[in-house]
């Protein structure tokens, strides 16, 4: 069980950031993000430079976020900007650790590892999945008690769905089509893709789909190393292309906040009934339901069951439906092996730092 420290995490959505510091915890890590005067966002470790008061707890000040305690201001590279006291000399140490930070298409994302790592490019392609701002998109948040690969490794095992989401999301029959399954693995993404071929639809798309009695249903999951996801799942009429039919984009964005917790970030946009908002009321509506009444406990007994123990070394048996669930541990394995940042610590912890120092330099 570890993280993987060079990637982009989901911090929130965009509207989770107003005009006041937003305390977010991420690999362990306690972060403050604030906007400055021109609303960019800006992401500091949470733990002043001086006694360590969280400046979540403090105030915006410009382009500033004010230390609650004892009032220094640090700007958005970290950087302290204001000593209110003395001859108002700022000491070098007065710093803490920046995390670059990107806004796009409402979601906020941090990099956790080396800064110089990071690259804008690599954050999930939102509106490549989604077709902002045309579909009408819905939301949810939750903090989970889990580790965050067994989120994953519910998301990329649909098979579930019969079972434990049985007259929520499906109706919980096996599929009286023709099912193909196919696992594919390119760069850091594993997808995978299911097809049922030439069957009644879902009770979660009967109502919307009108044009056959019968459909082929597609279900597409990608997981992008290390813990986000993007689910194409819909139906069009047998023998067509998905594009000719209906469907969804749901999103799922797992953020570990510590070895037992994660915080999980979900939206979902769709091309259909686009102007019927109850229909986004009853999506919005199953799609919590499914996850805070079905999904959730069930994946935190799990956790129960397994404490903290590796999920290979209890030597689970493997079906079918694990097989992307396993690539996909085996990827994050891999590049959790190949990264050599050391876990982050803030800039202000100075080597041999002692008393008589600071008697030096006060
Ligand atoms: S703890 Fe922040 S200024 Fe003292
Ligand atoms: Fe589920």
């Amino acid at each position: 069980m570890s993280f993987l420290w060079n990637a982009w995490y989901c911090a929130g959505l965009s509207h989770d950031l107003g005009q006041e510091p937003l305390a977010v915890k991420i690999l362990e890590q306690p972060l403050v993000l604030y906007r400055t005067d021109d609303g960019t966002p800006s992401c500091l470790h949470d733990r002043c430079a001086h006694r360590f008061a969280p400046l979540s707890m403090g105030k915006v000040c410009g382009d500033n976020i004010q230390c609650p305690y004892h009032g220094l201001q640090f700007g958005s590279d970290g950087i302290c900007k204001r000593n209110p006291w003395g001859n108002h000399h700022i000491p070098i140490n007065a710093k803490v650790r920046r995390f670059p930070v990107i806004e796009r298409d409402m979601l906020l994302w941090v990099w956790m590892g080396d800064p110089e790592r990071a690259c804008a490019e690599d954050v999930l392609d939102l509106a490549a999945h989604f077709n902002l701002p045309h579909h009408p998109v819905v939301y949810g948040s939750y903090s989970l008690p889990v580790y965050y690969e067994l989120v994953t490794d519910n998301l990329l095992d649909l098979s579930h769905g019969i079972y434990l989401h049985a007259g929520s999301l499906t109706n919980g029959e096996e599929s009286s089509g023709e099912l193909q399954v196919d696992v594919q693995v390119e760069g850091n993404v594993v997808a995978a893709l299911h097809r049922r071929l030439n069957e009644a639809p879902s009770p979660h798309f009967k109502k919307s789909w009108t044009r056959s009695e019968r459909i082929d249903h597609h279900s597409d999951m990608y997981w992008h190393a290390p813990c986000n996801l993007v689910h194409d799942v819909g139906v069009t009429a047998p023998g067509r292309p998905a594009e000719e039919g209906i469907y969804l984009h749901v999103v799922h964005l797992l953020t570990p906040v510590s070895m037992s917790e994660t915080k999980y970030h979900w939206i979902a946009s769709r091309n259909f009934d686009i102007e019927d908002e109850s229909v986004s009321k009853a999506l919005q509506g199953a799609i919590n339901h499914a996850f805070t009444q079905e999904d959730e406990p069930m994946i935190a007994a799990v956790q129960e069951r397994m404490g903290t123990t590796d999920l290979m070394s209890l030597r689970p048996v493997l079906l079918v439906g694990d097989a992307a669930g396993m690539r996909a541990r085996r990827l994050l394995d891999r590049l959790r092996r190949e990264e050599t940042v050391p876990p982050a610590v803030a800039d202000s912890h100075v080597q041999g730092y002692s008393i008589d120092h600071i008697q030096q330099t006060m």
